[in-house]
This record gives C-alpha cells, sequence and structure tokens, in this order.
C-alpha cells in the first residue's frame, strides 16, 4: 500500500536542538576565507578569472575529463547539455523516473519529451533493459544518474547507446570521486555535469560544472555558457572583437564562489577521507540490526568506488520508512527520504511519458532512508546515530 509523504513533510526538517544531528551540513575548507578575501580586494569578481581556472584544473585532474567549464549550477550545467545536444520538440530523451527534477526540466526547456523509465531496486539507478525498450526514432540521448556516486551499469547503457547512436548526458551531480572499472564517474557520457550546491561533498553555495567529454563540443559550450558570444576568444587575443553567434545564456560562475570552490577542491582528499570513515562506520556497525529488521544496507559492487556522498537504507515497506523517520527525529537524528518519482509528479505528466507503470521507482522511493553524513560530523554524533538505527525495532 502506498501513502504519500505527507506525515513525513509535516514533521520538523530542522531541528529545534542545539544536539539535534543535522541531515547535511556544508563543509568550510581552511583557505575559503583567505582565497574569498582576494576576490573581495582585488579588480575581477566575474566569471572567469583566477580561481575559476584554478579550480577548473583542479576538477579535470579528479575526473580526467579532456576539458570543463564550471556554472552557476548542476541545473544549468543540465540545461547547457541539452542545448549542446540540440534537443527541441519531437525529440526524446530517456532518463529515471527516480531522479532530481533538474535532469527532466534540462529537457523539457527545450521541447523535447521526458520519457521514463524505471530504476534497479538494488541501487536506485537507470535499468537498462527498460532504456532497451523505450527507444523510439525520435530518442536522441539518455540521461543518467549514479545514485548516491554508485556508478550506473555502464557497459550495459553505453552498448544500448552506441547500438541506437544515442548520446548519454551523464548527471554526475553524486559523483564526484567515485569511479566504475578504474574509469572516473563524470566521464562516460559526451558531457558529464557536477553539481556544487552546499549539501554535495564539495561546494561553493551553489555552482556546478559541465564536463566535456567530447571535445568537438568545447568550442560551443564555451559560447553557450558566455551569452551565445564568443567572448572567451577574444578574452584569450584569438580574436579582435567578439559577438553573438549562437543561443547561450549567462552560466559563468562568479569568482567569489569560484574562491570557495577552489578550496574546498584543494581539500577534495582530506573531505573524502572523512565522508569515507563516516559511511564505512555505518556499513560496518548496522549489519546486524539490518538483517533483523529485514532491512537492506547500500552495498557497492566490487568494480564500483563510491564517493561516500551518502548511506541508504532500504526498508521493508513504506510504513516502515515513515516510523523509522519519526522515530529518529523524536531523537533529534535527521534522517531523510529523497526523491519523489518524476513521472507522477504534475510536471512529469505534462512534460513526459512513461514506458509503463514504474512501480519500482516508486518503491524504492517509498522506502529509502538516508542517514545523516557530512564531513564535519564528530565520532559521538556518528555513535548516536547509529545507536539511535540500532535502537529501532518494528
Ligand atoms: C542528481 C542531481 N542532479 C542535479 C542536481 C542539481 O544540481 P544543482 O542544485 O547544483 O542545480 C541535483 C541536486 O542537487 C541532483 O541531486
Amino acid at each position: 500500500m502506498h501513502q504519500n509523504h505527507s506525515e513525513l513533510l509535516s514533521s520538523p526538517t530542522k531541528p529545534n536542538d542545539d544536539a539535534a544531528i543535522l541531515f547535511s551540513k556544508p563543509f568550510h575548507a581552511p583557505r575559503e576565507m583567505a582565497n574569498l578575501r582576494q576576490v573581495v580586494r582585488g579588480d575581477h569578481a566575474h566569471g572567469d578569472g583566477d580561481f575559476t581556472r584554478s579550480a577548473t584544473q583542479r576538477l579535470t585532474e579528479i575526473t580526467g575529463a579532456a576539458a570543463a567549464l564550471l556554472t552557476t549550477s548542476g541545473s544549468h550545467a543540465l540545461e547547457l547539455a541539452s542545448r549542446l545536444l540540440d534537443l527541441g520538440p519531437g525529440d526524446e530523451v530517456i532518463l529515471p523516473s527516480f531522479t532530481f527534477p533538474s535532469a527532466a526540466n534540462a529537457i523539457a526547456l527545450t521541447g523535447a519529451t521526458c520519457v521514463f523509465v524505471d530504476v534497479d531496486m538494488r541501487n536506485g539507478n537507470i535499468d537498462p533493459q527498460q532504456v532497451a525498450e523505450a527507444i523510439t526514432p525520435r530518442t536522441k540521448a539518455i540521461s543518467v544518474v549514479s545514485y548516491g556516486g554508485v556508478a550506473v551499469d555502464f557497459e550495459a547503457i553505453t552498448a544500448i547507446a552506441d547500438e541506437h547512436g544515442l548520446a548519454i548526458i551523464e548527471d554526475n551531480a553524486h559523483g564526484l570521486g567515485g569511479a566504475y572499472r578504474g574509469q572516473a564517474l563524470g566521464t562516460f557520457g559526451v558531457v558529464g555535469v557536477q553539481s556544487f550546491h552546499d549539501t554535495k561533498n564539495v561546494h561553493c553555495g551553489e555552482g556546478g560544472a559541465i564536463l566535456i567529454n567530447d571535445v568537438t563540443l568545447l568550442d560551443r559550450a564555451e559560447i553557450m555558457r558566455e551569452k551565445g558570444t564568443n567572448r572567451a576568444r577574444f578574452l584569450r587575443g584569438q580574436i579582435d572583437k567578439y559577438t553573438w553567434v549562437d543561443i547561450g545564456s549567462s552560466y559563468l560562475l562568479s569568482e567569489y564562489n569560484a574562491a570557495v570552490l577552489d578550496s574546498q577542491l584543494e581539500s577534495f582528499t582530506r573531505i573524502q577521507q572523512k565522508r569515507h570513515a563516516i559511511w564505512n562506520s555505518y556499513a560496518t556497525r548496522l549489519p546486524s540490526w539490518a538483517a533483523d529488521e529485514n532491512v537492506r544496507l547500500m552495498d557497492v559492487p566490487a568494480d564500483r568506488r563510491h564517493p561516500a556522498h551518502l548511506f541508504f537504507l532500504q526498508t521493508p515497506d513504506h510504513d516502515y520508512q515513515v516510523a523509522l523517520l519519526a522515530y529518529l527525529r523524536s531523537l533529534g537524528v535527521f534522517a531523510t527520504f529523497h526523491y519523489i518519482p518524476l513521472d507522477s509528479a504534475p510536471a512529469g505528466l505534462k512534460h513526459g511519458r512513461r514506458l509503463r507503470e514504474l512501480t519500482q521507482s516508486q518503491s524504492f522511493s517509498d522506502r529509502l532512508v538516508r542517514l545523516p553524513l557530512w564531513a564535519g560530523m564528530r565520532q559521538g554524533q556518528i555513535d548516536r546515530v547509529i545507536e539511535a538505527v540500532s535502537s529501532f525495532h518494528r
């Protein structure tokens, strides 16, 4: 039986006492303030300054992407991806129902149709079998997200895309630092998308990036990110004036944000160590409780490296999810659910269609619980989360 999430939404999402353990808390990197001061006192605060260059360099080193452009958000990077692929009315893009609305907005904003398919119950990732079934002569791309940074079955998805001549848009908002069979996440699509929203492992408040894996797209991406102009080439001295050459928008990250992002990326190894230590505590200390309760813990296949972006549990049913979340909140532990399926959402019904009834996306959403996980968590807080979860019994 499916209930909606109103019981959860009506309970507080912010704690009212200091001892409560938040679901997520932005990391503060040591050099942030010094970097910011430099921008405030300097004479270059708009996009594409020194901090943008440095952060971009760090990002391409982490991912191995051929090129990267910082953007104002992950959502905007997804929109840029749709524009780069020239999506428009009559085109179809296949995507999972269980994902963030920005992936669907980026398609719908071009007039193309979202074709929603189901997810694999083991990991919340797009089901390759359903992708194959959803292909029509209008299909132009497949948009995938590695949920929690545990890789999509890229072998299967790439084979389908190659067979039908489709582009892969890789939403890697969760996956910075993750890998599939040794290859960094973010590098499997023609483009990869990063988010630097403050809930992500590395953040600058709001921000994002597009990783350009098909380098033939780089010039056009740079133009589209700069209001459709060739201003970037002008600033590099490659042309003597710039003009409007294509459609575009203003997707450049300001140097204020880039200054913070640069210091976060500089601290990436440290951030990841802290997050992995918490993730490993959950993974090693919860299994016996989970087995007793028929709860499934997130697991990571041997051919994937995850980036400790989130730790989730799958409860036996929706009532258990609601009860566990309420219980944890009563103890000041702010665990939470995640995406509500897009295919049955009001905008999903308007801008998309579904392959069939997507029962797995609904069930995955109805039974998902994510535990607090942020780099600044203290040992006492990690212990409290584990004790609270393990003291819950049906
Ligand atoms: C999977 C996924 N894609 C895209 C986004 C959008 O990123 P942003 O918030 O940077 O626009 C998010 C949300 O943060 C997300 O979780």
